[in-house]
């Protein structure tokens, strides 16, 4: 997966990309509307940054990271727009990035931990615990197994709970790992031997796709 050629509209998908969806995912939205969120913030693999965007439209101080500099340009600009000062957009690699040593208190991954490839969750778990205070907070939304067809060549690398939580428990201390939902918009496969699974759609016609979503904070 190119990331930055998905952000220009380059492929593989028609238009922009289907995670995309103008807005925090809402399991997110709904654990910030409920205050689990602290100051400062680190949003791993922050693409278009809705999230960030909305946490600094409430005063949170936020850092966004992404592998794709047209993601961060586009995150960067939305914040200029937005009179968002509190917001900063660095492309780096989320897998060995440095330079912000016990800074966040909340560590929020969404959907990038299915994004990246298995051989970099290792990487990526030491990199943003580095990065946490002691006592800081991690979510991660990530897709379950089953999100999509199996005869599908790519796909992001979706988990199930035992996977998520060895990955994880190396690090971090996990509270939490429940069934969620990942809200994208639908994509259409031409002429694919396979039919995409008939999930539910919400109210404004994306896909609620199986995902689990993990609390854990750092000891300390
Ligand atoms: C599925 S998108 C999710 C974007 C955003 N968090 C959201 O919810 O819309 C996954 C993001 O992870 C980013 N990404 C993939 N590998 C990365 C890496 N090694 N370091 C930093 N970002 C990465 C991609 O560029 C992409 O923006």
């Amino acid at each position: 997966m190119d990331w930055d050629d998905a952000y220009r509209e380059q492929g593989p998908f028609t238009g922009p990309p289907p995670w995309n969806i103008g807005e925090p995912q809402p399991e997110l939205a709904a654990l910030h509307r409920a205050g689990k969120f602290r100051s400062d913030v680190l949003d791993a693999g922050c693409g278009h940054a809705e999230l960030s965007l909305a946490l600094a439209a409430d005063g949170y101080t936020v850092v966004g990271i992404d592998l794709s500099p047209t993601a961060i340009a586009a995150a960067t600009s939305a914040a200029q727009e937005r009179g968002l000062t509190n917001a900063s957009f660095v492309q780096a690699d989320i897998t060995d990035f440095t330079g912000y040593d016990d800074r966040f208190n909340t560590v929020i991954d969404s959907t990038l931990f299915h994004s990246l490839p298995v051989d970099g969750r290792d990487g990526y778990l030491r990199s943003v615990h580095r990065a946490a205070a002691l006592g800081a907070g991690f979510y991660i939304l990530v897709f379950a197994k089953g999100a999509f067809p199996a005869e599908l060549e790519t796909k992001p690398h979706e988990v199930d709970a035992d996977e998520l939580r060895d990955a994880v428990s190396k690090y971090w201390e996990i509270d939490e790992i429940r069934p969620a939902f990942i809200h994208a918009k639908p994509v259409e496969i031409p002429d694919a031997p396979f039919e995409m699974p008939p999930f539910e759609t919400d109210e404004k016609g994306r896909v609620k796709m199986p995902a689990f979503l993990l609390t854990a904070h750092k000891a300390g």
